[in-house]
């Protein structure tokens, strides 16, 4: 296809409210040596999103603006970087974008070739543009972090959501028994993917009813966090995406010196304590990017044993009224926008 020079984008132009952002016409990027470029043809929406916009998440990523939003997508690849050697045009990918460029929000995206994997023969666009964000951050944090074994009993709070989805089926695919948290608007969903035990938060604690896990995934934070505690036995891990940065988070994950370790360490001390209160080891894990972690979500995927859960879909015209669901807080699975064939 003739790759035009200007494409629709979901641009940022000022950190803070959702008026901030807004569709706009913007230069389609380069791909540089190693890069894709992509036609997007859906795109996955991520809490993410919002905090960016509201910039939450200065301290850790500070984009040049103005930026497009947007951090994952499906597509197909239009053009190759003279080094790129595992794709070819035509290819259709999903990728995590490089989290310090963004830009899945827009009819052309840049890839980079190390992010991208085939995508699952048995979804659409739409579907595939809901996992990789999500799913890696699932695969990522219940085996590489908390070496979830056959057997062991894990407690995933806010199975429901768009990461919790994926959690529950990946625990389970693990051999694990899982218990989750989940309003009666969830219950039916959590349990159709596996979930053995379902505590209803807007009715008890679950530190009240769960104790004596191998390990808890928080995808919550706040008090959610501080009751998974309670809930692993002692010796137990609890790894939060949703919680406050500990100094591991800044020196394994971001790759990131001594002054963010230090301000981390600060910001995650009474987490800290609590956490060694109740014998119990504390992380907080920012997920990467991985072409070849995606791969083996696809081949679950394609496998059977892994479903992806989309809440909706919307136009890409409507991004803005898309993220203004996500930024409610009830999704059932992921949101996406798909773009126009054109
Ligand atoms: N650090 C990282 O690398 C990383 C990566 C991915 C995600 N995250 C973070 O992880 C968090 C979860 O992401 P997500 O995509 O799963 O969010 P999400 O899809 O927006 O989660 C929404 C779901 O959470 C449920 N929920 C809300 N409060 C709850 C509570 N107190 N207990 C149990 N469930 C509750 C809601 O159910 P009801 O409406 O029925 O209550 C809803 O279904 C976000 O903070 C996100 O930023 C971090």
């Amino acid at each position: 296809m003739a790759i035009p020079k200007r494409m629709q984008a979901f641009v940022l132009k000022a950190y803070g409210g959702p008026e901030l952002a807004s569709l706009q016409e913007v230069p389609v990027p380069e791909p540089a040596p190693r890069q894709l470029l992509v036609r997007v043809h859906a795109a996955g929406l991520n809490p993410v999103d919002f905090k960016t916009r509201r910039g939450d998440l200065r301290v850790v990523q500070r984009y040049p603006l103005p930026v497009v939003l947007g951090n994952e997508l499906a597509g197909e690849v239009v053009a190759c970087g003279a080094q790129v050697r595992r794709y070819n045009v035509g290819d259709r990918i999903f990728a995590r974008v490089d989290k310090s460029r963004m830009g899945a929000f827009a009819e052309f995206a840049i890839v980079e070739e190390d992010h991208a994997a085939a995508m699952p023969a048995t979804l659409d666009f739409a579907t595939a543009a809901a996992v990789p964000l999500a799913g890696l951050t699932a695969l990522q944090a219940l085996r590489d972090e908390l070496h979830l074994a056959s057997g062991q009993r894990i407690f995933i709070s806010g199975g429901a959501g768009g990461v919790g989805t994926f959690a529950l089926q990946i625990a389970r695919h693990l051999g694990a028994q899982v218990a989750t948290s989940a309003s009666p608007r969830g219950e039916a969903l959590v349990r159709q993917l596996g979930a053995d035990t379902v505590v209803d938060y807007t009715r008890e604690r679950p530190a009240d009813v769960l104790s004596g896990y191998d390990g808890a995934f928080d995808l919550i934070g706040g008090d959610s966090l501080e009751q998974a505690f309670a809930i692993v036995r002692p010796g137990a891990s609890v790894v939060s995406v949703a919680g406050m940065p500990e100094p591991q988070t800044a020196s394994k994950d971001l790759g990131r010196g001594l002054g963010l370790q230090a301000l981390f360490w600060a910001a995650s001390f009474s987490l800290r304590r609590l956490a060694s209160k109740y014998g119990v080891r504390y992380r907080f894990l920012f997920m990467h990017a991985s072409g070849e972690e995606l791969s083996e979500l696809a081949r679950l995927i394609d496998g059977g044993e892994l479903k992806v859960i989309v809440d909706s879909v919307y136009p890409f015209e409507r991004v803005a009224e898309a993220m203004a669901r996500l930024e409610a807080g009830h999704a059932k699975g992921k949101i996406v926008v798909t773009m126009a064939d054109k």
